[in-house]
């Protein structure tokens, strides 16, 4: 918590109007931050502690025009949170192209065009700590559901680049690469509804297990990739040891016959 509000760090959230970016942005209020929240779609201003902005993370000047916005309400920025993004499901071949490119525009073009904005605030401050929000699909052998697994390992990527370039900066970067949440990325995620097959029976984190890591991320200054559960990094294991096996079982679970 900390004590006056001028001192309070201030956040940049994307994809903050449901799920992971909600909760983390509940979060950081929580832990006596200021936060600026980026969605398309709002469905309610009850939270008056969320400053609230409207945007398109596919959309570079949205992304510093939300920068803009919250220079002007708090006066800094501290960290930035790349969290919004879809799922999609369906053949390479197959899925209709709008899909695919509604995927890359998100999960690559948005985070890109989040840290592009974000990092000169972040220099202005003296510092600061960027999260990527990726997944333990970034690794994985994945038929019918390639496109959002490869958005994930280009972020993932990414991240490692960033934190190098940013050191002398003094911005670090957390590459949060979580497992199953519960929120409704599933009911939301792209793709012909033959090939939604049966979801993996894997333990789902709640939404506000992740986002307090988000938080400790950022308090801590995470320069790292993170996992939050064994099971998570088993699975990314699993998917580098075994990329076959991997492959073939996830052939079967997202294919319909
Ligand atoms: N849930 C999981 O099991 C899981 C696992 C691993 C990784 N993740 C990652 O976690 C992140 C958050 O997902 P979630 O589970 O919290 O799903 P979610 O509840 O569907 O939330 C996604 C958020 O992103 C926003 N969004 C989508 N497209 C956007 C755009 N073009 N511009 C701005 N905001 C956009 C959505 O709001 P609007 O539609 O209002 O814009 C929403 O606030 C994603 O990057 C996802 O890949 C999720």
């Amino acid at each position: 918590m900390h004590s006056t509000q001028e001192k309070a760090p201030v956040a940049l959230i994307t994809g903050a109007s449901s799920g992971i970016g909600l909760a983390a942005a509940q979060a950081f209020i929580r832990h006596g931050m200021h936060v600026a929240a980026l969605a398309r779609n709002w469905r309610s201003r009850d939270d008056p502690a969320i400053f609230q902005l409207t945007g398109d993370v596919r959309d570079a000047d949205a992304m510093r025009a939300a920068v803009s916005e919250t220079i002007q309400r708090f006066g800094r920025l501290d960290y930035v949170i790349a969290n919004a993004g879809i799922g999609q499901r369906g053949s390479i071949a197959d899925s209709p192209w709008e899909e695919i490119e509604a995927v890359m525009r998100t999960n690559i073009d948005g985070v890109l065009h989040t840290v592009r904005a974000g990092i000169p605030a972040l220099r202005a401050s003296g510092g600061g700590h960027i999260v990527i929000v990726s997944s333990i699909v970034y690794n994985l052998t994945a038929p019918y559901t390639a496109t959002y697994s490869a958005s994930k390992a280009f972020v993932s990527s990414l991240a490692q680049s960033l934190r190098l370039e940013l050191e002398q900066d003094k911005i670090t970067v957390t590459d949060l690469r979580i497992g199953r949440v519960a929120t409704e990325f599933n009911k939301k995620r792209l793709g012909a509804a033959g090939y939604a097959a049966k979801a993996p029976r894997l333990p789902v984190m709640t939404p506000e297990f992740v986002a307090e890591a988000i938080v400790r991320a950022c308090l801590k200054r995470q320069n790292r990739a993170v996992a939050l559960r064994w099971l998570d990094r088993a699975v990314m294991l699993g998917n580098a040891l075994m990329p076959r096996i991997i492959g073939r079982r996830a052939l079967k679970q997202y294919k319909v016959d």
